[in-house]
């Protein structure tokens, strides 16, 4: 079950629940910068490390999902002049933003750090000393290109240039020449370490397309990689010379160590949740956390993460969105429209996880209409209006299971397996199909058995039948929680499931639904969506 919120982290590092012994799972999202209002990309990520939290936490893992803002730099101070605020005013309202979406989209985030905490200046000032101590920052002078946009570093020979013949990022963001005096990591001595690294964990990089790509880049080899910044000064200093900032990157990155405590090793939640499970980021950011961040961590003496695993981008109707095109999709505009569930439900299913995909209204309504309000919604309807009318309200009692029910039962039983295995590779699309495999099947059942005719000919077998589908119903509305925590939440309530017999171990048959227990009225859970243009 969720952790309630006196048993969530507090920024003093406790841990979040002493009592539970069990498996820890950190997950972390990117921090997102706040030079923007979040729109349904920024959501998207988010939303994948939640469902899979929530599915963690139902079985069974202590779950840290930690989520926040990327405060400093270049970019978020350009924001802040552009919006002739000073940056900490500045941050302090767009991180708020950010903040309010976890609500917005029900996020059962355990922590939001946000890069300008003094938690998180400690953290990041402590890296960069470990990593110098172990002698691996020189100071130098850079001269070379920039990009605000991506603030990233780019060589010349990685330049592409625009219609206008302009240099440009392979990002298409716009570059600028930089001179200046800088800190350096040297990156070169870390080819063979992250090669080696990658080698020895093959899972390291998802999906396999990414890993492939990192490793082909690795190979290429490494320039060192300037870490400081003179020219500006929205950042954190590096200590004892404070002339110089960090590079965003080093410090935002550092948030994962913050999050569980770092400097502070022997913080509990250090000891339990580094190095973390699984960094989701957009494929973007993927050189930052699988080439730049292992290196930083194995400089500083500390084991880099288990997983990076990088997603594709939400694109509306094909087109990347941007301000600039005026295409941009506000989550909160999707949720007043379509539902929370349904949107949660849509963006996951729709789209293959890892790859690009295109988001637009009719694939929004046929998924509403298709997958949840006939498919699940009016199954679920379908059973639980029958037993209302003909089984006085109760769970049936069943008589001897038939070879047809015991393989819907054992299907319904078996999708957990298929969907943890789906989720731990983060094929989010493929674990939803497992689920609605058995969705698929129990329609038919319920076809094949017409329970309506087996009324008069047969009531002992319309019990069976009816108890049959309502255990079935009960599993997938467990399974389907991490997804639609509000939907579930209804479906599980109309079977009077108790909320601490909700997690997966309650998938098994000896937690099955008990006769004769007494069932709420039921009522439609997953509405169809009305086209307002197409009825008028
Ligand atoms: N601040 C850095 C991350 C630092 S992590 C130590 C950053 N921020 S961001 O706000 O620009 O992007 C955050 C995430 O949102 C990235 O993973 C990015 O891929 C994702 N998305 C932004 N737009 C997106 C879409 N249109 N679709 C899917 N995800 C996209 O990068």
């Amino acid at each position: 079950m969720l952790a309630s919120s006196d048993t969530k982290t507090n920024h003093t590092g406790t841990r979040k629940n002493d009592t539970l012994a069990s498996r820890p799972y950190y997950l972390t999202t990117p921090i997102y910068y706040v030079n923007d209002r979040p729109h349904i990309g920024h959501a998207y990520t988010t939303l994948a490390c939640d469902v899979l939290a929530r599915f963690k936490r139902l079985d069974g893992f202590d779950v840290h999902f930690l989520t926040g803002t990327d405060e400093h730099g270049q970019k978020v101070e350009k924001s802040a002049k552009a919006a002739g605020v000073d940056p900490q005013a500045f941050t302090d309202e767009v991180s708020q933003n950010f903040r309010r979406l976890t609500e917005d989209m029900n996020y059962s985030n355990d922590d939001f750090i946000r890069t300008t905490e003094e938690r998180h200046v400690r953290a990041a000032q402590a890296i960069w000393r470990a990593i110098e101590d172990n002698g691996h920052i020189y100071l130098d002078s850079y001269s070379g290109w920039y990009a605000v946009r991506d603030e990233a570093f780019y060589a010349e020979s990685e330049l592409e240039e625009n219609a206008d013949g302009q240099k440009i990022a392979p990002s298409g963001a716009e570059v600028e020449w930089v001179e200046e005096p800088s800190y350096f990591f040297d990156l070169s001595k870390w080819q063979q370490p992250l090669l080696d690294f990658y080698a020895a964990n093959p899972n390291f990089i998802g999906p396999d397309t990414r890993r492939n790509e990192v490793v082909r880049f690795v190979e290429g080899g490494l320039k060192d990689l300037s870490i400081s910044r003179t020219s500006f000064n929205w950042g954190i200093p590096v200590p004892d010379d404070p002339d110089h900032i960090m590079y965003v990157w080093l410090d935002a990155l550092t948030n994962y160590l913050t999050a569980v405590g770092y400097p502070e090793k022997e913080n509990p939640n250090y000891v339990e949740y580094w190095p973390a499970d699984l960094h989701m980021v957009g494929k973007d950011i993927v050189r930052f956390h699988a080439v730049y961040w292992p290196a930083f961590l194995m400089a500083a003496g500390m084991a880099p993460p288990k997983r990076v695993y990088a997603h594709g981008w939400l694109l509306n109707r094909g087109e990347k969105m941007s301000k600039s095109l005026g295409n941009v999709v506000l989550p909160q505009d999707l949720v007043e429209r379509y539902g929370l569930d349904p949107v949660r439900y849509y963006l996951l299913r729709e789209v293959p996880f890892g790859n690009d995909g295109y988001i637009s209204h009719e694939t929004m309504v046929s998924r509403i209409n298709g997958d949840l309000a006939n498919d699940i919604g009016n199954l679920a309807q379908r059973s639980l209006s029958m037993i209302a009318k003909n089984c006085g309200g109760m769970v049936p009692r069943p008589g001897t299971f038939t070879a047809d029910d015991k393989a819907l039962l054992a299907a319904a039983a078996g999708a957990l397996d298929s969907a943890r295995s789906e989720f731990d590779r983060q094929a989010f699309h493929r674990g939803l199909e497992a689920i609605w495999r058995v969705v698929g099947d129990a329609n038919r059942y319920v076809d094949a058995q017409a329970p309506w005719e087996l009324r008069k000919s047969d009531p002992p077998r319309m019990a069976t039948v009816l108890y049959t589908l309502l255990e079935t119903i009960r599993r997938l509305a467990i399974l389907i929680q991490p997804v639609m925590p509000f939907g579930a939440a209804a479906m599980l309530d109309q079977l009077a499931v108790p909320a601490d017999a909700r997690d997966f171990t309650h998938l098994a048959p000896n937690h099955a639904l008990v006769a004769g227990v007494a069932l709420p009225k039921p009522s439609p859970v997953f509405p169809r969506y009305v086209d307002e243009e197409v009825t008028e």
